[in-house]
């Protein structure tokens, strides 16, 4: 089983397809699809230590040359010096401007990978092969790619749509089950910001067991996010307005990873803790929010970090360095209702610090 969602963007219209069994028919249609006689993979090492026999044997049906990179684990990948490892590699192995470079791992690598695609030779066929739950349902789609610098995350990069996205469910069957969680997060901020229904469809990753989980309810439920999601990026590609709403949780989280120094806690651990903590602001501003629907998954998230390692005023002062900052004010996403989200800029440091407080006692 498989499904097919329609990206459209101003740089380019491109298919995601999800469903089990797809990769092999995939890469050799993608590969075909290209002039010339070579192929680019930048893939997670991770990915390529439990999978090497799938993506040996795909890429040699595929017929051309491969040049293989493998990308470290981690968010240190992310990083102006790994992108420019990247890209050199790319330009010392002779890549042409319709040379294919597939993509494959987590988001990190899709976003270092993805930049790197943009760049070289400004710019050379990209496609992603997202093999964690997040990078199906976020980080493959929209076209955001980039690296961290000191200064805050995800402050270099380039909006770069690829031209495929190809999610084997398969290669999940090997994700830890951490990063199921992790993925979860921007799943459940679907079900916040857009969809109710996705609360309870998601319970699936509650399962014991991750070869419990039905791969036909996950074909569905990843192929409604990547929906989502290229709804709002046809909408607003370039983030002016309501692209914006996908940070839902975000302007916390990015602080907490900062403060974490991007080791002791994830992204989809902080954006889950995010969320209470924009949940709980949001109630400050009108709304009247039960927190339950984040709550029946906080078994889930097992924190390596406890509260007393953060401070509140490290907190707020790497928000106030956050790009979504704007003067004084730090820019949030808050929900009127469940569903119903709006851009507000707080200036309030006391209210900031209860919202703080309140999802910090979930750790
Ligand atoms: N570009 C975007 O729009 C966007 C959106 C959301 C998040 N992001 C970025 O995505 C990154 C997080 O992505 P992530 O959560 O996928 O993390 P990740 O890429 O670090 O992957 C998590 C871990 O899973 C491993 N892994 C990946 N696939 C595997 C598999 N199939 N089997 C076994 N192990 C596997 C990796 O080696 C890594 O250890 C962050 O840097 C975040 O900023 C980008």
């Amino acid at each position: 089983m498989s499904k097919g969602i329609q990206v459209k963007t101003s740089q380019q219209s491109y298919r995601a397809i999800v469903g089990e069994g797809i990769f092999e028919e995939q890469i050799k249609e993608i590969s075909d699809s290209f002039e010339g006689d070579i192929n680019f993979l930048l893939v997670d090492e991770n990915v390529e230590k439990y999978h090497s026999n799938i993506i040996d044997h795909a890429f040699e049906a595929a017929g051309k040359k491969l040049f293989m990179m493998s990308v470290p684990e981690g968010e240190k990948s992310k990083s102006i010096s790994f992108w420019k490892t990247c890209v050199e590699f790319l330009l010392e192995n002779g890549v042409r401007r319709n040379t294919p470079v597939f993509v494959m791992g987590g988001g990190v690598t899709g976003d270092v990978g993805g930049f790197a695609a943009a760049s070289a030779l400004r710019g050379v066929p990209l496609i992603h092969i997202p093999t964690t739950v997040l990078a199906m349902v976020d980080s493959s789609i929209g076209g955001k790619t980039g690296v961290n610098h000191s200064t805050g995350k995800n402050l270099i990069g380039a909006f770069y749509q690829p031209q495929k996205v190809v999610a084997e469910i398969a290669f999940l069957n090997s994700l830890p089950r951490n990063e199921w969680a992790n993925g979860l997060s921007e799943i459940l901020k679907y079900g916040a910001i857009e969809r109710a229904d996705i609360f309870d469809r998601a319970t699936f990753f509650l399962e014991d067991e991750i070869s419990k989980i039905s791969r036909e309810k996950l074909t569905d439920l990843i192929a409604d996010c990547i929906q989502i999601k290229a709804d709002i990026v046809k909408k607003d590609e370039f983030e002016g307005n309501i692209r914006a709403y996908l940070n839902f949780g975000h302007t916390f989280a990015h602080a907490l990873e900062k403060a974490c120094g991007y080791q002791s806690i994830s992204h989809g651990e902080a954006v889950y803790l995010g969320m209470l903590a924009a949940i709980d602001l949001s109630n400050h501003f009108g709304a009247n929010l039960k927190p339950d629907k984040l709550l029946n998954y906080r078994s889930l998230y097992s924190y390596r970090v406890s509260k007393d390692q953060l401070s509140l005023d490290d907190l707020m002062n790497h928000m106030k360095f956050d790009k979504k900052r704007t003067n004084q004010h730090i820019r949030f996403v808050l929900l009127k209702e469940w569903q119903s989200p709006i851009l507000k800029e707080v200036a309030t440091d006391t209210l900031i610090h209860q919202a703080w407080q309140t999802a910090l006692q979930e750790i």
